[in-house]
């Protein structure tokens, strides 16, 4: 009888022990969870040098984010296929030699993230 209380306390204490390791990895796991515009942003402003050219309200060197992103919207293009150059310029023709350049960058991103910086774009228009 002895014994039996033993295991089940040990059991018990093991399971514990168990569960708790399992509650310390979770937060682990979370972070590898990104919303599509989240990784879009990390790139645009991390590997992708967008930002440098990109504002989100006001033009510099290249158009306004949100201004790219309205006439995307209602013209129904695809910023991912513009990224692969397999379709025209759409917002200023005129200054898409500057905007060429950054092919180099994005002919070199996976699908994924071509398509993250897409969401992430067009998160700017309502
Ligand atoms: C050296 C400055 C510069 C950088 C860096 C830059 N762009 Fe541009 N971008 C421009 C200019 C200038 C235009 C306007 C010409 C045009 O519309 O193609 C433009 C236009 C665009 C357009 C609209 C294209 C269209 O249909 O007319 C998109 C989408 C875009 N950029 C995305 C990006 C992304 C994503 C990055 C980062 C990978 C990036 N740009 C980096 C200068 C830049």
């Amino acid at each position: 009888m002895k014994y039996i209380v033993l295991a089940v306390a040990a059991f018990t204490l093991f399971s514990c022990g168990k569960e708790e390791k399992k509650e310390s990895l979770y937060p682990a796991e979370q972070e590898t969870v990104q919303t599509p515009v989240a990784l879009g942003k990390e790139i645009f402003e991390g590997k992708g040098v967008c930002y440098s050219c990109h504002k989100p309200e006001v033009k510099t060197v290249g158009p306004a984010i949100k201004d790219i992103a309205k006439i995307y919207k209602e013209k129904g293009g695809s910023i991912a296929e513009f990224l692969k150059e397999k379709s025209e310029p759409i917002v200023d023709p005129s200054q898409y030699a500057t905007m060429k350049t950054n092919f180099a960058i994005t002919r070199n991103l996976p699908e994924e993230e071509l398509k993250a910086l897409e969401a992430y774009m067009l998160s700017f228009s309502k």
